[in-house]
């Protein structure tokens, strides 16, 4: 059985395909598997506030010197990383908004990438704590940066959310992509379908 936190974080509703495609992938999972946890953050319509001085003063102290301001300043984080840890498998819809990852989900990064917490450091380097976790991430983009494009040195999205993740220690990241959704319609809805495939048979997969 596992534990799945799905994070949506598009600006949209009924119209994000990244949201559409990441309800499709879970619907056919927990038909597989109806054990599963589901644990479900909005980020997109519901934002996380940025990291404040209090919070970076408070992320580089130990919790035995908080002050109440302290405290305060990091509960919301102490609360997403305990719901990150809490969860074996990770599913991220996520569009790409000018090249890189929105700044909703940013701001949830900054908030979940904390030493002592989710990475160590010491004279040898980082070393990540949010082991043994799988990640999926359903992204969906006007344009196409995969390897071989035009574009392909302007994804700041897939390379970004490997390096992140990895730092934590979360390496074993799939991506399915819809992309290329405004060369017309005939490229949308091919590009549409062939992640809806690709949707279905990770749900035998991963
Ligand atoms: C603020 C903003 C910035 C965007 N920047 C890019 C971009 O840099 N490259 C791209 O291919 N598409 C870009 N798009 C288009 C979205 O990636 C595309 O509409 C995608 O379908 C949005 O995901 P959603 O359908 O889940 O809402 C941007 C859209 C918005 C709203």
């Amino acid at each position: 059985m596992s534990h799945i936190l799905h994070l949506d974080t598009s600006a949209r509703a009924e119209r994000s395909i990244s949201r559409t495609l990441a309800y499709e992938f879970l619907t056919a999972w927990k038909d597989k598997h109806p054990d599963d946890i589901v644990t479900y953050r909005d980020l997109g319509h519901q934002a996380i506030p940025h990291v404040t001085e209090a919070w970076i003063a408070a992320a580089y102290s130990s919790p035995a010197d908080y002050t109440p301001e302290l405290q305060a300043a990091v509960r919301l984080s102490d609360e997403l990383i305990d719901e990150l840890l809490a969860a074996d498998r990770y599913i991220v819809g996520l569009p790409m908004y000018n090249f890189s990852v929105p700044s909703v989900f940013k701001a949830y990064i900054d908030q979940v990438v904390r030493v002592g917490r989710t990475f160590a450091v010491d004279s040898s380097g980082y070393t990540g704590l949010v082991k043994d976790r799988k990640m999926l991430v359903i992204t969906a983009q006007s344009g196409s940066y995969r390897p071989g494009t035009p574009m392909e040195a302007y994804n700041f999205h897939e390379p970004y959310l490997r390096a992140i993740f990895g730092l934590i220690g979360v390496t074993d990241i799939s991506f399915i992509y819809a992309d290329g959704l405004t060369m017309g319609d005939e490229a949308r809805e091919k590009s549409v379908a062939a992640a809806r495939v690709e949707v279905q048979s990770m749900t035998a997969t991963w």
